[in-house]
């Protein structure tokens, strides 16, 4: 193992924070002995803070609708294959009681972006969620609105919100997305959400296509630099009909080291184990534990929604993946030492501004 990256490590741990071509050396010279020293100190650190508790949050995803047209993604509006659906108000609300008596306490609405599915239709969404369930907390996932959209998502009750940044570098953004689509854009939103008063969280795809070690170190960068209480990262997976068919998908080895420098980094970060990492990676919910992550987002949306809901090829949707097989993803957690517990799973001590004290 190399000392100068052992080094970089504990610099990370001490200072919460290193320098772009700090992180940088770690993404270009980590090796499985330095990637398993990282999730032993990031697993203490979550230990440290959240004990043995994992969060589970149940995913809705109520639409497959989409006005964009990001080249890696197969909800793109240009894939003529992609089967479109939007969950009614009904369903959803069918979805969360579902998922409340299954044990759920946040509820992740998630979906393309769908201008038909307005502002006035979400947020009455949302309030009916709270009104039947004042314990739980519901997050968005529903992409870039207008800042008095948020506002009034906020208003209507939603408590956070996850809009990933997909990558620091705007050069990178714009071989990733239409021409249409501002990487300022994105940032701005982030910042118009946080102010709003959400719980915020960003996040990028790990081996997306021509992304450098370098677009991965400005991300932990940026990220260090925001400090989301969430953080959503996964590895690229390829979907046959879109421009990025061809692309080897993201590793499981960098996604997890990654989990590990976002724990060491933040220990009161909000981090999930993905679908993406599940997919690529049958064991990959307990490898993302193990790695530092402490959230878990079982589906919970209709069987039918679940097979049209394909970001990429291959999604992993049975056994722990699904809200129905929580007794599986419990066993799986118990396995590592771990329990899946009932509880909204906030922040801890988070101030407005997101900071940790
Ligand atoms: N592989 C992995 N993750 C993807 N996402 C979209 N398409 C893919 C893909 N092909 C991620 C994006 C988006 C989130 C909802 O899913 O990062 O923000």
């Amino acid at each position: 193992m190399r000392s100068d990256l052992v080094h970089l490590v504990d610099e990370l741990a001490e200072r919460r924070a290193l320098p772009v071509e700090g992180y940088q050396a770690l993404v270009e010279g980590a090796d499985s002995e330095l990637r398993g020293l990282a999730a032993r100190r990031a697993f203490e650190e979550r230990r440290r803070v959240f004990g043995d508790a994992v969060y589970v949050r149940g995913l809705i995803e109520i639409s497959s609708h989409c006005r964009n047209d990001c080249l890696y993604c197969g909800l793109r509006r240009s894939n003529a294959s992609c089967q479109r659906y939007r969950l009614s108000t009904e369903k959803i609300m069918a979805c969360v009681d579902e998922g409340y008596e299954l044990g759920f306490r946040t509820f992740v609405l998630q979906g393309g972006e769908d201008l038909a599915f307005d502002d006035e239709r979400l947020c009455d969404v949302v309030a009916r969620i709270k009104r039947a369930h004042g314990d739980c907390a519901v997050t968005l996932s529903v992409g870039e609105r207008p800042r008095e959209v948020y506002q009034a998502f906020h208003d209507a009750g939603a408590d956070r919100f996850l809009l990933r940044h997909e990558t620091a570098d705007p050069a990178h953004y714009a071989r990733l997305h239409p021409a249409e689509m501002s990487h300022a854009h994105r940032l701005a939103c982030l910042r118009d959400l946080r102010e709003v008063g959400f719980v915020i969280g960003c996040g990028f795809m790990v081996g997306s296509p021509h992304q450098t070690a370098r677009n991965i170190a400005l991300d932990l960068k940026f990220i260090e630099g925001l400090r989301p209480e969430m953080c959503g990262i996964g590895p690229f997976v390829p979907h046959h009909a879109t421009p990025f068919a061809h692309e080897p998908a993201g590793s499981a080895d960098l996604t997890c080291f990654l989990l590990s420098l976002l724990r060491l980094q933040n220990p009161n970060v909000l981090l999930p184990a993905t679908t993406a990492l599940a997919t690529v990676e049958g064991d990959g919910r307990e490898r993302g534990m193990l790695a530092g992550a402490n959230v878990v987002m079982p589906n919970l949306s209709p069987a039918d929604a679940r097979e049209k809901y394909l970001l990429y090829d291959g999604k992993a949707s049975s056994g722990s993946e699904a809200a129905e097989g929580l007794a599986d993803l419990r066993r799986r957690m118990a396995g590592i030492g771990l329990r899946v517990v009932v509880d909204r799973g906030d922040p801890p001590h988070a101030t407005a501004a997101g900071t940790a004290i």
